[in-house]
């Protein structure tokens, strides 16, 4: 099981595919710590992602996440790290680890995200979800881009956790 010795599991895809649930299931099974990249950010400003594209806006956040890559290839080995969904466009990513696409269509997300318990709550602290056009116009502009980045594809919609993981751990 996850023989790739040191080797940092990396978790990419769109807002809200379930990025966070697969690495908590995920690092419940390998006993791996677990980052998650916006997390992180959160930590280093002491204040939520919507605070930060309201004051100082994407450029900025995405700032932030360039230097929380070059931190995570330098000092982080052996985890289970999942990302924000834009966070794949870092130069550095196939340094960090290997790299996990999360795939489901934008329906199939729609769909994950309205039978949370917290829908509103999912939805409101994503900055970029809110408007619903425009976040199937950036779906589409990135669905390629997430493939062309991945060593792994995951197909995510409509599976169980448990399925999910377990194919991940079985093709790694
Ligand atoms: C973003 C996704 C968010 C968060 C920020 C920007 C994006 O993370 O990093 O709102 O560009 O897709 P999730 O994918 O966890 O929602």
């Amino acid at each position: 099981m996850l023989n790739l010795k040191n080797k940092n599991i990396v978790l990419i895809g769109f807002m809200g595919v379930g990025k966070g649930t697969i690495a908590r299931a995920l690092i419940k099974k390998t006993k791996r710590f677990g980052l998650d990249t916006d997390d992180l950010i959160e930590s280093m400003e002491n204040r939520k992602i919507k605070a930060i594209f309201d004051t100082d806006g994407e450029a900025y956040f995405r700032k932030l996440e360039k230097k929380t890559a070059k931190w995570l290839e330098k000092n982080v080995k052996n985890a289970i790290i999942s990302t924000g969904g834009g966070f794949f466009k870092v130069d550095n990513l196939d340094d960090i680890g290997t790299i996990v696409y999360l795939r489901s269509s934008f329906d199939g997300i729609l769909k994950r995200l309205h039978q949370h318990e917290n829908a509103d709550l999912k939805l409101a602290k994503r900055p970029l979800l809110t408007d619903e056009a425009k976040a199937r116009a950036l779906f589409k502009d990135r669905s390629v881009l997430y493939e062309e980045k991945a060593d792994i594809i995951i197909d995510v919609e409509d599976r169980t956790i448990e399925a999910i993981v377990k194919e991940i751990i079985a093709v790694l």
